[in-house]
Order: C-alpha cells, then sequence, then structure tokens
C-alpha cells in the first residue's frame, strides 16, 4: 500500500488562496556540544513529501506561473556524505518524489523571494519556528520594496499546520496499515515485559528489553519517551528516569509504543511484578478496565473523545466512591471536579504521525469533531493515588493505574489496534506467568 504524497500536496494546493505554503523538514537537534540527537523527520513535512531528510523546505505555489510545487533540499556532496550519510540531491529528487520543480538549499535566499513575490497569503507554522519565520518576514520585507512591480506582495500570515491537521485526521488505507504495525510490534514488546518483570530486576531492564523487541521487529526506535513506573512511580504521570528496582507485591505500569514509519503506538498496561494482583490492586484494576471498556464499547461514528471521557469518569468517580476515597455522590465528585486529583488527564487523544496526533480537537464552529470512518485515537483511563495521600485509604496509597489501547473507527463501529495485548485480570496473570523468550520470536 504506498502513500500518495502527490494526491496530499494537491489537496493543499486546493485549499490555499492565493498564497504560498511553506513546509521545513525537520532539522538537527543538538544534544551537547557537537552531538545531536537522532534525527527526526517533522510529521507535515513527512506527510507531503514522504522525503525523510534534514534541511529541506517543501513549497506550494498557488501563483506561480510555471509550477506548483517547489522543494529545496541539499545537493550532492560527496565529502559531506561520507561524514554525514547519503543524500538524495537535486537530480533523483524531481523525479523520486514527483515535485515539479527542485533547488539546491543553497539557493533558498535567491530563488523562495521570486516564488513568494505575486501572493497575498504566507501560510506556515508561525509558533514552532521563530528562526524560520524571521527569514521569511526579512523576505517579504525585500518584496514590499518593489512597490511599483505589478504583482501582488505578501500581506498575510496564516497559520497552517491546523489546515494540514484537518487533512491528518481521518488515516488514508495505507497509513493505517502503519498504525497497525506498529501496534503490533508494541504488542509484543509488551506481553514479552509482563513475562519478563519480577522483583529485584530494574526498570531499566523491562525498557531495554521491549527496546530491543521493538527495533528487532522493524520498529524505529519508540514513538515517545517510555514510561516503565513501578510501584508509586506510576504516581508520575511522566515518569521517565526507568531505573529503579522493581518490588515485589507492587504493580509495574508501562505505558510504550513503538514508531513505524513515523506513525506511532501508544499504549498502556499495569501488572503484578511478581505476577499476582493483591485484593487492593484487583479491586482498583477493575475499576479502570470497566471505564476503559466502557468508553471503547460505545465507540462508532458520530460519537466523541468527550463522550469517551464523561463515561470513563463517571465510572471512575463512582469506584473511588466506593473504595471510600469520596463519601460525596458521584454526581457532585464530578461536579466539583473532585475526581481530578486522582484521575488529571483526559481520555484519549488523536494518534498517528505524533503521538498526539497534530489534528484539531473542534470544528470551525468549536463543536466536538464526531468520529468518522478512519479516525485514530487512545482511550486511556487510569487511577493514581499517591503513596503520600492521607486521604487515601491506606491499604490503596501508592498505587497508579493506567489502561490504554489504540481505537481505529470503522464504518461498522471501531477496530482496537492492541487487543492482542492481554487486559482482564486472568489474561495478564496468565501472561505473566510464561516464558518471555517466547515473545522473542
Ligand atoms: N504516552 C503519552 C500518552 O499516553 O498520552
Ligand atoms: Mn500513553
Ligand atoms: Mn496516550
Amino acid at each position: 500500500m504506498t502513500l500518495n504524497f502527490k494526491n496530499r500536496r494537491q489537496k493543499l494546493f486546493e485549499v490555499i488562496e492565493d498564497g504560498v505554503a511553506l513546509i521545513p523538514s525537520g532539522n538537527y537537534v543538538t544534544k551537547s556540544h557537537d552531538t545531536d540527537f537522532p534525527f527526526r523527520q517533522d510529521s507535515n513535512f513527512n506527510y507531503l513529501t514522504g522525503f525523510g531528510e534534514p534541511q529541506a523546505l517543501l513549497v506550494i505555489a498557488k501563483n506561480h506561473s510555471e509550477h506548483k510545487t517547489f522543494l529545496f533540499l541539499r545537493p550532492k556532496d560527496q565529502l559531506a556524505e561520507l561524514w554525514s550519510g547519503r543524500r538524495l540531491g537535486v537530480e533523483k529528487a524531481q523525479k523520486e518524489l514527483g515535485i515539479d520543480k527542485v533547488f539546491s538549499i543553497d539557493e533558498l535566499d535567491k530563488e523562495l523571494p521570486n516564488i513568494l513575490l505575486g501572493h497575498k497569503h504566507i501560510y506556515l507554522d508561525m509558533f514552532h519556528n521563530q528562526g524560520f519565520l524571521q527569514k521569511v518576514l526579512g523576505f517579504c520585507q525585500k518584496i514590499g520594496m518593489g512597490k511599483k512591480n505589478k504583482k501582488h506582495k505578501p500581506e498575510k500570515f496564516i497559520n497552517l499546520p491546523p489546515i494540514i491537521g484537518k487533512m491528518r485526521l481521518i488515516k488514508e488505507a495505507g497509513e493505517i496499515k502503519l498504525l497497525k504495525r506498529a501496534a503490533t510490534i508494541s504488542s509484543h514488546a509488551h506481553k514479552a515485559a509482563m513475562a519478563f518483570a519480577s522483583p529485584g530486576k530494574n526498570e531499566s531492564e523491562v525498557t531495554a528489553l521491549m527496546d530491543y523487541i521493538s527495533r528487532k521487529e522493524g520498529g524505529h526506535g519508540n514513538a515517545y519517551e517510555s514510561i516503565v513506573a513501578g510501584g508509586d512511580n506510576a504516581n508520575i504521570l511522566h515518569y521517565v528516569d526507568n531505573n529503579m528496582v522493581l518490588n515485589d507485591k507492587e504493580l509495574l505500569l508501562i505505558d510504550a509504543g513503538a514508531e513505524f514509519h513515523l506513525y506511532a503506538s501508544d499504549i498502556t498496561r499495569t501488572f503484578p511484578i511478581n505476577g499476582k494482583y493483591t485484593p487492593e490492586q484487583k479491586d482498583l484494576y477493575q475499576i479502570v478496565l470497566e471505564a476503559q471498556e466502557a468508553a471503547i464499547g460505545q465507540v462508532k461514528v458520530g460519537k466523541t473523545l468527550t463522550e469517551n471521557h464523561n463515561i470513563a469518569v463517571k465510572i471512575l468517580a463512582q469506584g473511588l466512591k466506593d473504595l471510600g476515597v469520596f463519601n460525596e455522590s458521584v454526581e457532585e465528585i464530578i461536579e466539583k471536579n473532585l475526581h481530578r486529583t486522582y484521575y488529571p488527564h483526559g481520555t484519549g487523544h488523536w494518534l498517528g504521525l505524533d503521538v498526539h496526533d497534530n489534528s484539531p480537537y473542534l470544528t470551525d464552529e468549536l463543536n466536538d469533531i464526531k468520529f468518522t470512518a478512519g479516525m485514530v485515537f487512545t482511550v486511556e483511563p487510569g487511577l493514581y493515588l499517591p503513596k503520600n495521600d492521607e486521604k487515601v485509604p491506606k491499604n490503596l496509597r501508592g498505587i497508579g493505574i493506567r489502561i490504554e489501547d489504540d481505537i481505529l473507527v470503522t464504518d461498522k463501529g471501531f477496530e482496537n489496534l492492541s487487543k492482542d495485548i492481554p487486559k482482564s485480570i486472568q489474561e495478564v496473570e496468565d501472561t505473566c506467568a510464561t516464558d518471555y523468550t517466547t515473545f522473542l520470536l
């Protein structure tokens, strides 16, 4: 299944009125002194080109006399390629990427102002690349000087990511295939982690095993920093230290997802380190599981993420009341947002090229976006009862639980992309009791 980048560029071309869209690639980010973080392509640039190199710029121009699409990229350079890797180069790019006109990035200052001239509107990311924004403003200022030139000059900037975000909201068949593969890879890693973890092992060993499986199966690293959080560490939502010893009778919360061809998975399971949930852990786990299954169960075309959240919150609030965390009625807990102490996050987000996919949540009229076939999102309720919270019954303190799956909306309802990873108490305990090497394929 191929991804039709040209089609996507054409769609964007149709949207930009009297304008030029400027989409820079990702760039190297310094990790320390002269060493960079691993390069990761910008999601929007990838969505429109499929081109994996840094230091490039895609331009889509409505009013240019000859071409609709331009690409600036690094030229071939034997010495640079010897040190830092192969480059596609100007000649091959034109043909392989189906772009109308390709320039070396070294010609940007000379060529881009000529392309901008004749357009009133400039579409670009106004907030995340100040260096590039300043550069474009400089070009616009220069163009504006030629007042007698009988061509439109740039006079309005429009923020581009929400426009591309709308396009990215409904996944094409090829994208769904990549998302499924990412979820499948993660599913092997999560199952292996359940089987591998035991008291005395370190969170870091579990993290390493999951990374190993993910890369061995063709994943391209993690879609986000893995959270491998034993015991009370699970009550830190973005715990990424992953370096503490795992204790008997505690739970291990793992929120980890492989990236496959830049498409993310985002999956959480919470299981007993010694293989058996304690009665208290079971009670809490059942509440979170019930909330998650109820939210997923009602997913169909026309529903919304807010409806998912409201269903989950109601069950979590009832559960907290039943366990003696609150005395108030469920209505009062929700009305006063009391539950937010123990469930401080939302129940899901769009998923795609970004783990929190950069697509809008509201329509232009500010209503919730309704599910349509091809949308993908997470459902991830949790309960977090910190060790030092004296309002929580003693036997429940220090337990943090989240369960997260990746859901695709279909014409018939939904498909759970991460359904292969055990979730019921019995299935989880059975998986914990297996030999982890079975999942190494
Ligand atoms: N892993 C981040 C999240 O669940 O949203
Ligand atoms: Mn997650
Ligand atoms: Mn998530």
